[in-house]
Protein backbone atom coordinates (compact mmCIF):
# COMPACT_ATOMS: atom_id res chain seq x y z
CA UNK A 1 0.00 0.00 0.00
CA UNK A 2 1.39 3.18 -0.86
CA UNK A 3 1.75 6.53 0.60
CA UNK A 4 -1.55 7.79 -1.34
CA UNK A 5 -3.29 4.45 -1.05
CA UNK A 6 -2.78 4.92 2.66
CA UNK A 7 -3.85 8.51 2.98
CA UNK A 8 -7.21 7.80 1.06
CA UNK A 9 -8.11 4.91 3.70
CA UNK A 10 -7.50 7.45 6.50
CA UNK A 11 -9.73 9.97 5.16
CA UNK A 12 -13.18 7.67 4.35
CA UNK A 13 -14.47 7.29 7.71
CA UNK A 14 -12.55 10.40 9.34
CA UNK A 15 -14.57 13.36 11.06
CA UNK A 16 -13.48 14.83 8.16
CA UNK A 17 -15.25 12.89 6.15
CA UNK A 18 -18.44 12.75 7.83
CA UNK A 19 -18.42 16.65 8.11
CA UNK A 20 -17.90 17.12 4.63
CA UNK A 21 -20.75 14.27 4.16
CA UNK A 22 -22.90 16.05 6.11
CA UNK A 23 -22.42 19.33 4.82
CA UNK A 24 -23.20 18.18 1.21
CA UNK A 25 -26.39 16.47 2.59
CA UNK A 26 -27.66 19.68 4.02
CA UNK A 27 -26.96 21.54 0.90
CA UNK A 28 -28.45 18.70 -1.35
CA UNK A 29 -31.31 18.91 1.58
CA UNK A 30 -32.19 22.82 1.18
CA UNK A 31 -30.79 22.75 -3.10
CA UNK A 32 -33.46 20.26 -4.10
CA UNK A 33 -36.65 21.74 -2.37
CA UNK A 34 -35.11 25.10 -3.62
CA UNK A 35 -34.96 23.89 -7.06
CA UNK A 36 -37.90 22.24 -6.84
CA UNK A 37 -39.98 25.17 -5.64
CA UNK A 38 -38.49 27.34 -8.60
CA UNK A 39 -39.41 24.82 -11.47
CA UNK A 40 -42.75 24.59 -9.81
CA UNK A 41 -43.05 28.45 -9.24
CA UNK A 42 -41.43 28.78 -13.08
CA UNK A 43 -44.94 26.64 -14.10
CA UNK A 44 -47.31 28.04 -12.26
CA UNK A 45 -46.41 31.21 -13.64
CA UNK A 46 -46.69 30.10 -17.12
CA UNK A 47 -49.69 27.87 -16.24
CA UNK A 48 -51.46 31.34 -15.46
CA UNK A 49 -50.52 33.33 -17.93
CA UNK A 50 -51.64 30.07 -20.15
CA UNK A 51 -54.96 30.27 -18.54
CA UNK A 52 -55.41 33.76 -18.77
CA UNK A 53 -54.56 34.09 -22.27
CA UNK A 54 -57.22 31.29 -22.81
CA UNK A 55 -59.49 33.14 -20.93
CA UNK A 56 -58.80 36.44 -22.68
CA UNK A 57 -59.42 34.00 -26.23
CA UNK A 58 -62.55 32.70 -24.89
CA UNK A 59 -64.23 35.89 -24.23
CA UNK A 60 -63.21 37.14 -27.54
CA UNK A 61 -64.77 33.55 -28.78
CA UNK A 62 -67.84 34.36 -27.03
CA UNK A 63 -67.89 38.02 -28.35
CA UNK A 64 -67.47 36.89 -31.84
CA UNK A 65 -70.00 33.66 -31.33
CA UNK A 66 -72.36 36.69 -29.97
CA UNK A 67 -71.62 38.95 -33.01
CA UNK A 68 -72.21 36.23 -35.36
CA UNK A 69 -75.69 35.28 -34.45
CA UNK A 70 -76.56 38.56 -33.70
CA UNK A 71 -75.68 39.08 -37.43
CA UNK A 72 -77.68 36.01 -38.31
CA UNK A 73 -80.24 36.40 -36.21
CA UNK A 74 -80.83 40.20 -38.68
CA UNK A 75 -79.99 37.91 -41.69
CA UNK A 76 -82.92 35.89 -41.31
CA UNK A 77 -85.28 38.85 -40.20
CA UNK A 78 -83.95 40.29 -43.45
CA UNK A 79 -84.53 36.83 -45.52
CA UNK A 80 -87.99 36.83 -43.82
CA UNK A 81 -89.21 40.02 -44.60
CA UNK A 82 -87.42 39.10 -48.38
CA UNK A 83 -89.78 36.00 -48.96
CA UNK A 84 -92.58 38.47 -47.51
CA UNK A 85 -92.03 40.21 -49.82
CA UNK A 86 -91.46 38.26 -53.09
CA UNK A 87 -94.71 36.40 -51.55
CA UNK A 88 -97.05 39.65 -51.36
CA UNK A 89 -95.22 40.49 -54.69
CA UNK A 90 -96.77 38.02 -56.46
CA UNK A 91 -99.92 38.06 -54.48
CA UNK A 92 -100.45 41.62 -56.01
CA UNK A 93 -98.97 40.86 -59.25
CA UNK A 94 -102.25 38.70 -59.85
CA UNK A 95 -104.87 41.13 -58.13
CA UNK A 96 -106.56 43.58 -60.81
CA UNK A 97 -107.62 47.35 -59.70
CA UNK A 98 -111.03 45.46 -60.24
CA UNK A 99 -110.74 42.57 -57.55
CA UNK A 100 -108.99 45.47 -55.20
CA UNK A 101 -112.13 47.64 -55.69
CA UNK A 102 -114.59 44.92 -54.65
CA UNK A 103 -112.64 44.46 -51.66
CA UNK A 104 -112.10 47.92 -50.26
CA UNK A 105 -114.45 49.97 -48.53
CA UNK A 106 -115.78 52.80 -50.45
CA UNK A 107 -115.22 55.04 -48.51
CA UNK A 108 -111.54 54.16 -48.74
CA UNK A 109 -111.76 54.94 -52.50
CA UNK A 110 -113.50 58.22 -51.93
CA UNK A 111 -112.20 60.40 -55.10
CA UNK A 112 -112.14 63.80 -54.41
CA UNK A 113 -110.63 66.49 -57.34
CA UNK A 114 -111.61 69.19 -59.21
CA UNK A 115 -114.44 67.40 -61.07
CA UNK A 116 -115.27 65.13 -58.35
CA UNK A 117 -116.26 68.26 -54.90
CA UNK A 118 -116.96 66.43 -51.97
CA UNK A 119 -121.12 66.10 -51.26
CA UNK A 120 -122.63 69.29 -49.14
CA UNK A 121 -123.87 66.63 -46.71
CA UNK A 122 -120.78 64.79 -45.97
CA UNK A 123 -119.50 64.19 -42.25
CA UNK A 124 -116.78 62.29 -41.24
CA UNK A 125 -115.67 61.02 -37.89
CA UNK A 126 -112.20 62.56 -36.75
CA UNK A 127 -110.12 61.75 -34.15
CA UNK A 128 -107.22 63.99 -32.69
CA UNK A 129 -103.49 62.91 -33.86
CA UNK A 130 -101.81 65.42 -31.69
CA UNK A 131 -100.34 69.16 -32.31
CA UNK A 132 -103.71 70.18 -33.01
CA UNK A 133 -104.22 67.65 -36.06
CA UNK A 134 -107.32 65.74 -36.74
CA UNK A 135 -107.83 63.04 -39.01
CA UNK A 136 -110.73 60.50 -39.68
CA UNK A 137 -110.77 58.22 -36.60
CA UNK A 138 -110.65 55.16 -38.93
CA UNK A 139 -106.84 55.64 -40.52
CA UNK A 140 -105.97 57.31 -37.16
CA UNK A 141 -103.86 53.61 -36.20
CA UNK A 142 -102.13 53.45 -39.10
CA UNK A 143 -101.25 56.73 -39.25
CA UNK A 144 -99.70 56.80 -36.16
CA UNK A 145 -97.91 53.09 -36.24
CA UNK A 146 -96.38 54.96 -39.77
CA UNK A 147 -95.26 58.16 -37.98
CA UNK A 148 -93.81 55.81 -35.02
CA UNK A 149 -91.70 53.19 -37.28
CA UNK A 150 -90.78 56.81 -38.65
CA UNK A 151 -89.25 57.87 -35.64
CA UNK A 152 -87.97 54.23 -34.88
CA UNK A 153 -85.81 54.64 -37.57
CA UNK A 154 -84.67 58.07 -36.84
CA UNK A 155 -87.00 60.61 -38.25
CA UNK A 156 -88.92 63.11 -36.95
CA UNK A 157 -92.30 63.46 -39.49
CA UNK A 158 -94.83 66.32 -38.55
CA UNK A 159 -98.15 66.12 -39.71
CA UNK A 160 -98.51 70.03 -40.62
CA UNK A 161 -101.91 69.72 -42.34
CA UNK A 162 -104.36 67.02 -41.95
CA UNK A 163 -108.69 67.73 -41.69
CA UNK A 164 -109.46 70.91 -42.98
CA UNK A 165 -113.05 72.26 -42.77
CA UNK A 166 -114.28 74.93 -45.74
CA UNK A 167 -113.55 77.70 -43.67
CA UNK A 168 -110.00 77.01 -43.50
CA UNK A 169 -109.57 75.85 -47.11
CA UNK A 170 -111.23 78.86 -48.32
CA UNK A 171 -109.22 80.77 -46.43
CA UNK A 172 -105.82 78.80 -47.72
CA UNK A 173 -106.68 79.64 -51.20
CA UNK A 174 -107.57 83.13 -50.98
CA UNK A 175 -104.24 83.76 -49.30
CA UNK A 176 -102.46 82.11 -52.14
CA UNK A 177 -104.42 84.76 -54.81
CA UNK A 178 -103.96 87.40 -52.34
CA UNK A 179 -99.84 86.52 -52.43
CA UNK A 180 -99.57 86.31 -56.40
CA UNK A 181 -101.73 89.40 -56.84
CA UNK A 182 -98.99 91.39 -54.49
CA UNK A 183 -96.40 89.94 -56.22
CA UNK A 184 -97.93 91.50 -59.19
CA UNK A 185 -99.85 88.69 -60.68
CA UNK A 186 -103.34 89.05 -62.28
CA UNK A 187 -106.63 87.85 -60.25
CA UNK A 188 -107.15 85.70 -62.50
CA UNK A 189 -103.27 84.38 -63.34
CA UNK A 190 -102.86 83.63 -59.65
CA UNK A 191 -106.58 82.25 -59.56
CA UNK A 192 -105.53 79.22 -62.11
CA UNK A 193 -102.34 78.90 -60.63
CA UNK A 194 -103.52 78.76 -56.89
CA UNK A 195 -106.02 76.18 -58.05
CA UNK A 196 -103.29 73.73 -59.00
CA UNK A 197 -101.60 74.02 -55.37
CA UNK A 198 -104.60 75.13 -52.80
CA UNK A 199 -107.55 73.00 -53.84
CA UNK A 200 -110.77 75.10 -54.75
CA UNK A 201 -112.33 74.87 -51.73
CA UNK A 202 -114.75 71.89 -51.38
CA UNK A 203 -112.40 70.14 -53.64
CA UNK A 204 -109.75 69.05 -51.50
CA UNK A 205 -109.27 65.71 -50.02
CA UNK A 206 -107.97 67.58 -46.35
CA UNK A 207 -112.39 68.04 -46.26
CA UNK A 208 -111.99 64.13 -45.93
CA UNK A 209 -109.58 63.41 -42.85
CA UNK A 210 -108.17 61.10 -45.09
CA UNK A 211 -105.57 63.17 -46.15
CA UNK A 212 -102.58 64.36 -44.72
CA UNK A 213 -99.22 66.74 -45.21
CA UNK A 214 -95.99 65.55 -43.64
CA UNK A 215 -92.72 66.80 -43.58
CA UNK A 216 -89.39 66.56 -41.57
CA UNK A 217 -88.50 68.63 -38.44
CA UNK A 218 -85.57 69.45 -39.92
CA UNK A 219 -87.05 71.18 -43.23
CA UNK A 220 -91.14 72.31 -43.11
CA UNK A 221 -91.17 74.25 -46.25
CA UNK A 222 -93.89 73.03 -48.84
CA UNK A 223 -91.76 73.59 -51.91
CA UNK A 224 -89.42 71.32 -54.07
CA UNK A 225 -86.44 71.04 -51.44
CA UNK A 226 -89.25 68.71 -49.31
CA UNK A 227 -88.83 65.82 -51.62
CA UNK A 228 -84.90 65.44 -50.79
CA UNK A 229 -85.61 65.43 -47.00
CA UNK A 230 -85.24 61.15 -45.51
CA UNK A 231 -88.65 61.87 -44.64
CA UNK A 232 -90.59 62.21 -47.91
CA UNK A 233 -87.71 59.76 -49.13
CA UNK A 234 -89.08 56.90 -46.86
CA UNK A 235 -92.46 58.07 -47.37
CA UNK A 236 -92.63 57.49 -50.46
CA UNK A 237 -90.96 54.01 -50.46
CA UNK A 238 -93.11 52.99 -47.58
CA UNK A 239 -96.56 54.65 -47.51
CA UNK A 240 -98.11 52.21 -49.06
CA UNK A 241 -97.12 49.53 -46.55
CA UNK A 242 -99.71 51.82 -44.17
CA UNK A 243 -102.58 52.04 -46.76
CA UNK A 244 -101.22 55.77 -47.88
CA UNK A 245 -100.42 56.53 -51.61
CA UNK A 246 -98.10 60.06 -52.47
CA UNK A 247 -101.35 61.76 -54.18
CA UNK A 248 -99.65 64.26 -56.56
CA UNK A 249 -96.58 62.41 -57.75
CA UNK A 250 -94.14 64.40 -60.34
CA UNK A 251 -95.29 64.19 -64.09
CA UNK A 252 -99.25 63.30 -63.09
CA UNK A 253 -101.02 67.04 -62.67
CA UNK A 254 -102.44 66.37 -66.25
CA UNK A 255 -105.00 63.66 -64.30
CA UNK A 256 -105.08 65.49 -60.93
CA UNK A 257 -104.99 68.81 -61.56
CA UNK A 258 -102.14 69.47 -59.01
CA UNK A 259 -98.61 70.14 -59.04
CA UNK A 260 -96.32 67.84 -57.62
CA UNK A 261 -96.46 67.55 -53.94
CA UNK A 262 -94.09 65.24 -51.78
CA UNK A 263 -95.83 65.79 -48.83
CA UNK A 264 -99.14 64.68 -49.18
CA UNK A 265 -100.21 61.42 -48.61
CA UNK A 266 -103.44 60.08 -48.81
CA UNK A 267 -105.13 57.01 -47.60
CA UNK A 268 -106.70 53.94 -49.54
CA UNK A 269 -106.43 50.87 -47.57
CA UNK A 270 -103.12 48.96 -48.06
CA UNK A 271 -104.39 46.69 -51.10
CA UNK A 272 -104.88 49.62 -53.11
CA UNK A 273 -101.76 51.60 -51.92
CA UNK A 274 -99.72 48.57 -52.89
CA UNK A 275 -101.30 48.46 -56.22
CA UNK A 276 -101.14 52.66 -57.24
CA UNK A 277 -97.80 52.74 -55.65
CA UNK A 278 -96.12 49.47 -57.50
CA UNK A 279 -97.53 51.00 -60.89
CA UNK A 280 -96.35 54.43 -60.45
CA UNK A 281 -100.74 55.20 -61.30
CA UNK A 282 -102.99 57.74 -59.40
CA UNK A 283 -106.15 57.37 -57.90
CA UNK A 284 -107.79 58.69 -61.14
CA UNK A 285 -106.05 55.88 -62.88
CA UNK A 286 -106.66 52.96 -60.55
CA UNK A 287 -110.41 53.75 -60.76
CA UNK A 288 -110.24 53.93 -64.11
CA UNK A 289 -108.46 51.11 -65.00
CA UNK A 290 -110.91 49.25 -62.37
CA UNK A 291 -113.87 50.36 -64.66
CA UNK A 292 -114.99 52.73 -61.77
CA UNK A 293 -116.91 55.19 -63.98
CA UNK A 294 -116.72 58.63 -63.58
CA UNK A 295 -113.49 58.57 -62.12
CA UNK A 296 -112.13 60.86 -65.01
N1 LIG B 1 -102.67 71.02 -51.48
C1 LIG B 1 -103.74 70.13 -51.77
C2 LIG B 1 -103.93 69.94 -53.22
C3 LIG B 1 -105.03 70.60 -51.16
O1 LIG B 1 -105.16 71.80 -50.88
O2 LIG B 1 -105.92 69.80 -50.99
ZN1 LIG C 1 -102.19 68.21 -48.60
Amino acid sequence: MNKQEKGDNAYFGSVRFFKHLIITLVVLAVLIPVCIAVVLAGRTVKLKQETQIGQEQNKRLEEEQKQLKEELSSLSAELDRMQDAAVAETETEDITAEHIVENTEDWELLLVNELHPLDSHFHVELAGIGRGQEVDIRIQKDLERMLQDMEEEGMHPIVCSSYRDLEKQTALFEEYISEKVSDGWTYKDAFYKAKTRVAVPGTSEHHTGLAVDIVGVDYQSLDAGQADTKEAKWLAENCADYGFILRYPKGKQAKTGIEYESWHFRYVGVEAATYIMKNGIVLEEFLESAGVSDAN
